[in-house]
């Protein structure tokens, strides 16, 4: 079976102490997690290397970083490598998230670099895709992220793309409080498998995580999680509330 994955984005939030008390209280909140799932903790670099300490001796639990360069290293101020994420025990990295998107000037053609710098660096990507609002309102959003797929992740190899991790992000859902409703996630999330299955075949598709992200909390990631093609979110605001994510996670297939 496919891994399901509740996957945190922390974005820009929490001072140190705050991200540790959030960790400390998930970890005492006693989360049990099955074979085939797992968590991630996208944390702002400074507390990476933190944050894993405090999850060493746990099980699937892992850190990943909101971002990297699509450079390899050099005269780039303010850039974090790929190669330095992994060179501090880093296996994940969230790639192509809407607000770099958006706020960064983030192509699909960069965020194919990024991938491919990621794969080169031992990293797995958490790739993000999602239509904004003007696109699902001309009911055009699978053609738009049928293109995000191709030009940013389409070169890769069946090998690489076995395992692969995506998440389906309507930019309308996030952080409005707006949620796609079961069917529409459904219905993109299949279709998002359907594209990758005629691109690599069935058997690859089916080995990839696509998760939902967008205005996910407790009350409503039950319902969402257990769409067939659904496996697992990314969660913004409501992973910075322990007991939220901790019941997020507890809603895993
Ligand atoms: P949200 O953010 O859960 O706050 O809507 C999701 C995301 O941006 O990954």
């Amino acid at each position: 079976m496919r891994k399901q994955i509740a996957a945190a984005n922390w974005k820009m939030n929490l001072t140190l102490q705050q991200a540790e008390q959030l960790t400390d209280e998930l970890l005492a909140a006693g989360i049990s997690l099955k074979e085939d799932q797992l968590a991630i903790f996208g944390v702002p670099f400074p507390y990476i290397t933190k944050i894993r300490e405090k999850l060493e001796g746990t099980s699937r639990l892992y850190v990943a970083a909101q971002n990297c360069s699509a450079n390899k290293n050099g005269a780039y101020t303010g850039e974090v490598s790929a190669e330095m994420l992994n060179s501090i025990g880093l296996k994940y990295v969230i790639i192509g998230h809407s607000e770099r998107r958006e706020y960064n000037h983030e192509d699909n053609a960069l965020l194919a670099k990024k991938v491919d710098i990621a794969f080169e660096n031992g990293l797995q990507p958490i790739f993000c895709c999602g239509e904004p609002l003007q696109i699902r309102e001309t009911e055009t959003q699978n053609t738009y992220v049928e293109t995000q797929l191709n030009e940013s992740l389409f070169h890769l190899s069946a090998e690489q793309m076995k395992n692969f991790i995506i998440a389906y992000e309507p930019i309308w859902a996030i952080g409005t409080g707006r949620t796609a409703s079961n069917e529409q996630a459904q219905e993109m999330h299949a279709h998002i498998r359907q594209v990758l299955a005629s691109k690599y075949g069935a058997e690859i598709a089916d080995t990839v995580s696509i998760l939902y992200g967008g205005s996910v909390k407790a009350a409503n990631a039950k319902d969402i999680f257990g769409q067939p093609d659904v496996d697992g979110g990314l969660v913004g605001g409501a992973s910075l509330i322990a007991t939220e994510f901790a019941a997020i996670i507890a809603s895993l297939k």
